[in-house]
């Protein structure tokens, strides 16, 4: 049987070697962006009127689910005052304005207003840092409006919160829900290879993922948790809602005519996932009935090199063990 070939302690090793970003690099790119926040934090110091409130590692590195193909930093921005401007263009030019003024060591070249953030190059490490624009009205939770990096849309959020949000999944279930994120994740890198217009973000696997870690599963087992992972998404036909409460009470959350409702956790009025489509849903649905399947097929094949293909199934053909 297949899990005589390839078993959970394969999967974590694989994981190690090919999915993880490496500690000792998140910890340099960590360094980095704690030296940025610390300049702002300085800078902000001596210019109490200085509208650029906080700066914040978010996205993956800050929630300890990046992926050794991680291929920037991404910071946030608090940015107040009335005269900052409301159109994405003016804001991108204004931050980056901003942050030269706080960084009088870097070269204007190396701050760069892109579509929907601005880049700030380190010519040592070779990664970037994205930082992204929130507009803030000093609200004590830090809630403001981020700009979306999918369509340059204002949402209502909260980054600390969603950090805190993981932070409460990662406690519950040690190592183990951090890693089953990184594995769907590593397998949505390869669907996006394989399959035109796949999509399926980082987020919303984060919040199907807690949605069962809620439920009781355990994540402890690789190939299971993958599995309920896969069988969820089939079974809902990705159309069901999902909401949590660790926030806001449910029935705060109205109705929403898009086809994928996965509410964000900390504002009932956004809808992460209001860009999918019913083909792009489908087109999930397609791939995680595909990736079950193979699952089920590692599980039972009978050799090993028809454990590993299966496997490669999933995870493409760095998968080998
Ligand atoms: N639609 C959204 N509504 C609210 N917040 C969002 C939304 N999309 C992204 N975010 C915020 O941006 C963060 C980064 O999201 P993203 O999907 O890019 O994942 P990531 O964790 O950075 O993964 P990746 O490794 O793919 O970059 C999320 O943790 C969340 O705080
Ligand atoms: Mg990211």
């Amino acid at each position: 049987m297949g899990r005589q070939h390839v078993d959970h302690s394969d999967i974590a090793r694989f994981a190690q070697e090919k999915v993880n970003l490496p500690r000792d690099k998140a910890n340099t790119y960590r360094a980095q962006a704690r030296r940025l926040r610390e300049k702002v934090e300085s800078y902000l110091g001596e210019h109490p009127d200085f509208t650029l409130k906080k700066i914040l590692l978010s996205g993956s590195l800050a929630k300890g689910t990046a992926l050794r193909s991680l291929n920037d930093i991404d910071m946030a921005c608090y940015i107040s005052g009335a005269d900052t401007p409301r159109d994405v263009a003016a804001l991108l030019e204004y931050l980056a304005e901003r942050l030269r003024k706080a960084f009088p060591n870097f070269k204007p070249h190396n701050v760069k207003p892109q579509t929907y953030s601005v880049t700030v190059s380190f010519i040592a490490s070779g990664l970037d840092v994205d930082v992204v624009p929130i507009l803030y009205d000093d609200d004590p939770d830090w809630y403001g409006k981020l700009v979306s990096q999918d369509d340059g849309s204002f949402l209502e959020t909260c980054i600390p919160r969603h950090i805190e949000f993981t932070r409460k999944r990662k406690r519950a279930h040690e190592v183990h829900f951090a890693q089953v994120v990184r594995l769907i994740k590593f397998w949505v890198r390869k669907e996006k290879r394989e399959r035109d217009g796949f999509r399926f973000k980082s987020f919303m696997v984060e919040l199907i993922l807690s949605r069962l870690a809620d439920k009781g599963n355990d994540f402890s087992d690789y190939p299971e948790a993958l599995q309920h992972f896969m069988t969820y998404v089939a079974r809902s036909n990705l159309r069901e809602r999902i909401v949590f409460d660790d926030y806001y009470k449910p029935s705060a959350v109205g109705s929403f005519s898009q086809p994928v409702q996965i509410i964000d956790p900390v504002n009932p009025k956004n809808n992460a996932s209001r860009l999918y489509t019913n083909a792009q849903a489908d087109a999930s649905v397609d791939a995680a009935l595909d990736a079950g399947d193979a699952i089920d097929a590692a599980l039972t094949a009978p050799t090993k090199k028809e454990t590993i293909y299966y496997w490669q199934k999933v995870f493409g053909s760095s998968f080998q063990i």
